[in-house]
């Protein structure tokens, strides 16, 4: 088998590099390890910056989005009992739109299907050879066979667990990494959504995130411990939980209901650079994980193959390799801004575990600046919506 691009991973990254390759005349095949159910049902982000969502539609997979994504023009931090507006679209004239990263994957796998794409689901076994070469190839089981499929270049869309940074000699990389002392238990349940928009709330007991998928379901997170196992966490501990970390003297009523999925995520920053060696371009997660409190994560992988595409085709359809060799450099501008803001919004709503009381003081005062000071919150707003570093 050939093809011209080799993707491994059928998430938001891969999925979307390889319908974007399309649209550009470029051929790809896309290899992922886990069934297709799987992919379409694992719950995860649903925060889309309005850059993804221009893309989105401009590539032609934006019917979804139009019927089912809900814009917001602002969010909520909540703190010292009392809710405070930060207003994203009269800050910066842009908005965010939720729509959950399952319903990304649905539409672009349905694109893929109609347009004849080559997606692959359930291979094992997937290894990547010749990428120092200009040779590279992919040997993996499909259905049972042994496929050798030889590429131009390899996307390594494979998620932080996947195996294509690996392929990158350690002498070539440097990777960085930090795990926080917490992780978030995020709970999908069955009710309406207690508000229209997104609430971040600072509590004594930690963090707290409200956040919704459609006029029915609600999206809910809690900081917790890591350590602690999720058996832990009955229904009704998480619902007192909530009510406690988001309770206001100001009218805001939580409404509680059916809890339908639950699990706990690390939180951690994670940055390997360069993304690119030889033949092997890595994308999205592969190559970074930031602490979801800014929700970038999904946005990230999603301009890391906007900028991977338009490098593919300018060497495709005009021999120049002048994007392919800066992709890395481009993209990781991007990736620590998002890194930087990720790790602001983080260390501002969360309790640090061991702290005497001076570090809450300060992201109390931290808060209570960004709801009063404009600059403070067109800052926000700014990271928020989607900043494209210059
Ligand atoms: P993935 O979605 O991880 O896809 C990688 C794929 O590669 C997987 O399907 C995997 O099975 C496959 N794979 C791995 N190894 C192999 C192999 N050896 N062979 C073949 N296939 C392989 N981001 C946001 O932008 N906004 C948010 O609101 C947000 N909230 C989040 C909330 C939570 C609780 C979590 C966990 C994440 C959140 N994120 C958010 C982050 C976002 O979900 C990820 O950044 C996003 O999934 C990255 O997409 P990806 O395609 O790079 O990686
Ligand atoms: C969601 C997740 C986030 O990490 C975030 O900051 C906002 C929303 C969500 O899953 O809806």
């Amino acid at each position: 088998m050939r093809t011209q691009v080799a993707i491994v991973g059928a998430g938001p990254a891969g999925l979307l590099l390889s319908h974007l390759l399309h649209l550009r005349g470029i051929d790809s095949v896309v290899l992922e390890r886990r069934s297709e159910t799987y992919v379409q049902e694992r719950v995860r982000a649903g925060l889309l910056e309005q850059g993804t969502t221009d893309l989105l539609r401009e590539a032609g997979v934006g019917a979804g989005l139009d019927r089912e994504g809900i814009v917001h023009e602002g969010l909520r931090l909540c703190f010292d009992r009392t809710m405070h507006r930060i207003p994203l679209t009269e800050l910066t004239g842009k908005n965010v739109t939720v729509y959950g990263q399952q319903k990304v994957v649905r539409d672009l796998i349905a694109a893929r299907r109609a347009d004849g794409g080559a997606v692959h689901f359930e291979v094992d076994d997937v290894a990547v050879s010749g990428i120092e070469e200009d040779s590279p190839v992919l040997r993996a089981t499909i259905d049972g066979r042994q496929v050798e499929i030889a590429c131009d270049f390899v996307a390594g869309c494979d998620g932080f667990h996947g195996i294509c940074r690996d392929r990158i000699p350690a002498r070539h990389a440097r990777t960085y990494e930090h795990t926080y002392p917490f992780g978030w238990l995020g709970i999908l349940a069955e009710v309406a959504p207690s508000t229209d928009e997104l609430i971040y709330a600072f509590h004594d007991n930690g963090f707290a995130l409200h956040s919704l998928r459609s006029a029915e379901v609600s999206r809910l997170y809690l900081q917790v411990d890591p350590e602690e196992p999720i058996e832990n966490w009955p229904d009704e501990r998480i619902w007192s939980e909530l009510q406690t970390r988001l309770g206001t003297d100001d009218g805001f009523a939580l409404r509680e209901g059916p809890i339908i999925d639950k699990s706990i995520t690390p939180v951690r920053s994670f940055v390997a650079e360069p993304m690119q060696y030889g033949r092997l371009f890595l994308a999205g997660d592969a190559a970074h994980i930031v602490p979801p409190t800014g929700a970038k994560g999904l946005n990230l992988a999603v301009a890391d193959v906007k900028v991977l595409a338009e490098a593919f085709d300018d060497w495709y359809a005009r021999g120049h390799r002048q994007a392919l060799d800066s992709y890395s450099d481009t993209c990781l501008r991007r990736v620590w801004r998002a890194q930087d803001f990720s790790y602001w919004m983080t260390s501002m709503l969360h309790r640090m575990p061991g702290d005497s009381g001076a570090q809450a003081r300060m992201q109390l005062s931290r808060l209570r600046y960004v709801a009063e000071s404009p600059a403070a919150a067109r800052s926000l707003a700014e990271n928020y919506v989607g900043y494209t570093p210059g």
